[in-house]
């Protein structure tokens, strides 16, 4: 059974461009159901509607967290969404929201893409961050969401150089090498094998849970 997901965006969409190339290749058994965006002026919701996809867009101007949260878990609703896909959404998630998709196990079924390796800079500046800081390593983080921003089950982390002539600009383009290779990787592994096979086990065997709102 193909994985159906929401691709929820903000921006350019380069990360959306890498899962829509995965699937159209048959990379991956996962379907994109929909396209959510909050900005009108994205590049993303161009891409999204050249490659046939349904997308959502409402802007988050002019109402509140919750109305717009809630409108949006209207459209998803209908749907049966098994995975909401971060790429580059600009927006907190709030625990209303989370709930909707709340598994057995007690995680959200709802993954993120973060451009270094958590938790160190978390944040919307992760590339800027980390260069400005001076790491030698740097990489990406893909991770299970939860209430805390930039938090939650660690799924999947890739490490990259920063290299002693790099600028912002080429180690952040290494970076985004290594991110649209990740996310179809890990999402293919959460089609193929369940999103279990990627959390890692605690000294008794049990799965790591981190999930906020059970504390
Ligand atoms: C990526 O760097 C991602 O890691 C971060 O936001 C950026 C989105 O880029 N969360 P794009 O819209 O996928 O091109």
């Amino acid at each position: 059974m193909r994985l159906k997901i929401a691709v929820f965006v903000s921006g350019r969409g380069s990360n959306l461009a890498s899962i829509i190339e995965a699937i159209e290749d048959g990379a991956m058994g996962a379907t994109i159901v929909t396209v959510v965006c909050n900005n009108p002026d994205a590049y993303a919701i161009t891409l999204a509607k050249e490659h046939g996809l349904n997308v959502f867009v409402l802007s988050h101007k002019g109402m509140s967290r919750e109305e717009h949260e809630n409108k949006i878990l209207a459209h998803l609703s209908t749907l049966e969404i098994d995975f909401v896909v971060l790429a580059g959404y600009m927006r907190v998630l709030t625990g209303n929201f989370l709930q909707a998709f709340k598994d057995a196990a007690g995680y959200f079924r709802v993954t993120n893409i973060h451009p270094a390796l958590l938790p160190s800079f978390k944040g919307a500046s992760g590339y800027e961050d980390a260069f400005n800081y001076g790491v030698r390593v740097s990489g990406i983080t893909i991770h299970l969401v939860d209430e805390e921003v930039d938090h939650g089950p660690i799924l999947a982390q890739r490490p990259f150089p920063r290299l002693a002539d790099d600028t912002l600009h080429s180690f952040r383009e290494r970076g985004l090498a290594v991110e649209h290779a990740l996310y179809p990787e890990v999402l293919a592994a959460i089609a193929n094998n369940g999103v279990e096979s990627l959390l890692l086990k605690n000294v008794h065997g049990q799965l790591e849970s981190t999930v906020r709102s059970e504390k």
